[in-house]
Order: structure tokens, then C-alpha cells, then sequence
């Protein structure tokens, strides 16, 4: 029982002192939040991932393991999803997606959260750019030695 303690207490020391940082507030538009590690939350918009909706505009790249949302393979700024309106299912519904020469959205994104077959897109596939980003050069950010399973399409 003793030893138990023991070992318990300098663990919890520790978390205590590495949670201590996080109670001071940063002087800047943050409102005070900070990470586990103290360092201020930028709130700011300067980095607000626009440039990301640019893409390498190419044929689609291979998908890197099986049931990996394809990447999109154009920009999608100009591509606006609301509450009401769906511009990427202008060229990628069953209805027009040959028209467009467009990938028509497969028949999981007609699933509701329950299994049952929706005559449209179901909602928890409605926000495209959950699950697709852009297609970027981007190198890996460290190296590896994975492979894409040859099923992977
Ligand atoms: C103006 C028509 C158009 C619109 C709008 C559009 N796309 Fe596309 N999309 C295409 C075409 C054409 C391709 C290329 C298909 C090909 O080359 O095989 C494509 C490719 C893709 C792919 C790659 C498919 C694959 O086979 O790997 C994804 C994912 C995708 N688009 C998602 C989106 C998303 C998300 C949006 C909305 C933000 C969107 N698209 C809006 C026409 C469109
Ligand atoms: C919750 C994540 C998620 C959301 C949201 C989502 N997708 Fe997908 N999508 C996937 C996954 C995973 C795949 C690959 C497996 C599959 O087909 O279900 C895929 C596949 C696709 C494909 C390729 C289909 C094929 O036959 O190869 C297209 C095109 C596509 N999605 C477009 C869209 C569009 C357009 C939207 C928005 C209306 C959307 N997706 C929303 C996860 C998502």
C-alpha cells in the first residue's frame, strides 16, 4: 500500500507542475487559452489555411491506402458550401457528374449515421472538405518507409 503511494505521488507532482503554465493568461487576442505547453493560441486569421485550398492541378494522385478520401485534384476556392448549397455536388451528383467528367460521390456518401440509403447526400458527408483536401506537393514531414498497399486505388 505504502510503496503504491509512493509511486503515485511523484506522477502526479509532475503533472501537477506541467499543468501550472497553462493557468497563466497571455497577454494577446487569445482570451487567455493557451496550449498543454503554456505557448499562447493564436487566434489570429492571417493563417487561416487559404492557401491551402489551392491545389496542384493535375490528374487525381493515387490514393495512399484503401478507403483514403481522394484528394481533390483543382482548387476549391471557388467552391462555396452553406447550409443550403452544395457547389461541389454541382459536378461530382450521380445526376451530372458525367456531364462535368467529374468522379461521381461513391454510394457510401449516401448513408445516413444509421445505415439507411438517403435518396441524397447524407449530412455527415455534406461538409466535403472534412474528409478531401487539396492535393499539394508536399514533402513528408519525416521520412518513412511506407508503402501504398497495391490494392489502394
Ligand atoms: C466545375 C465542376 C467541379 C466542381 C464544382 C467540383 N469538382 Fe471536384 N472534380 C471535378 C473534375 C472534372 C475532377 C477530375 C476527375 C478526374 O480527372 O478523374 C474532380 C476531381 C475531384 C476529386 C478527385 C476524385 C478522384 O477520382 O480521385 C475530388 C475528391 C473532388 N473533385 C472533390 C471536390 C470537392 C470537395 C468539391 C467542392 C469543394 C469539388 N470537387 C467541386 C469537377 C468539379
Ligand atoms: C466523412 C468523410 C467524407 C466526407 C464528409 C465526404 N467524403 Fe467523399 N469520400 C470519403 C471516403 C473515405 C472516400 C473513399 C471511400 C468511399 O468511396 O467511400 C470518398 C470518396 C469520394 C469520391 C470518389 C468516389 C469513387 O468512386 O472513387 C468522391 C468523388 C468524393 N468522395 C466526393 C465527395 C464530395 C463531393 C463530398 C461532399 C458532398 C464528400 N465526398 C464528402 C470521405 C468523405
Amino acid at each position: 500500500m505504502k510503496s503504491r503511494l509512493l509511486s503515485v505521488f511523484p506522477a502526479a507532482m509532475l503533472t501537477g507542475l506541467l499543468l501550472l503554465p497553462c493557468t497563466s493568461f497571455a497577454d494577446d487576442d487569445s482570451g487567455g487559452l493557451v496550449t498543454l505547453r503554456g505557448a499562447p493560441i493564436q487566434t489570429s486569421t492571417a493563417n487561416s489555411g487559404e492557401a491551402l485550398k489551392k491545389a496542384v492541378e493535375t490528374t487525381p494522385l493515387e490514393r495512399d491506402f484503401t478507403q483514403q478520401p481522394p484528394l481533390v485534384s483543382h482548387a476549391v476556392d471557388d467552391y462555396p458550401i452553406t447550409k443550403n448549397f452544395n457547389k461541389c455536388m454541382d459536378c461530382h451528383s450521380w445526376d451530372n457528374y458525367r456531364k462535368e467528367k467529374a468522379t461521381k460521390v461513391s454510394q457510401t456518401h449516401f448513408q445516413s449515421a444509421d445505415g439507411q440509403e438517403l435518396a441524397n447526400i447524407s449530412p455527415r458527408r455534406y461538409f466535403c472538405l472534412q474528409c478531401h483536401v487539396p492535393q499539394v506537393d508536399a514533402k513528408p514531414l519525416i521520412a518513412n518507409t511506407y508503402q501504398r498497399p497495391s490494392n489502394a486505388r
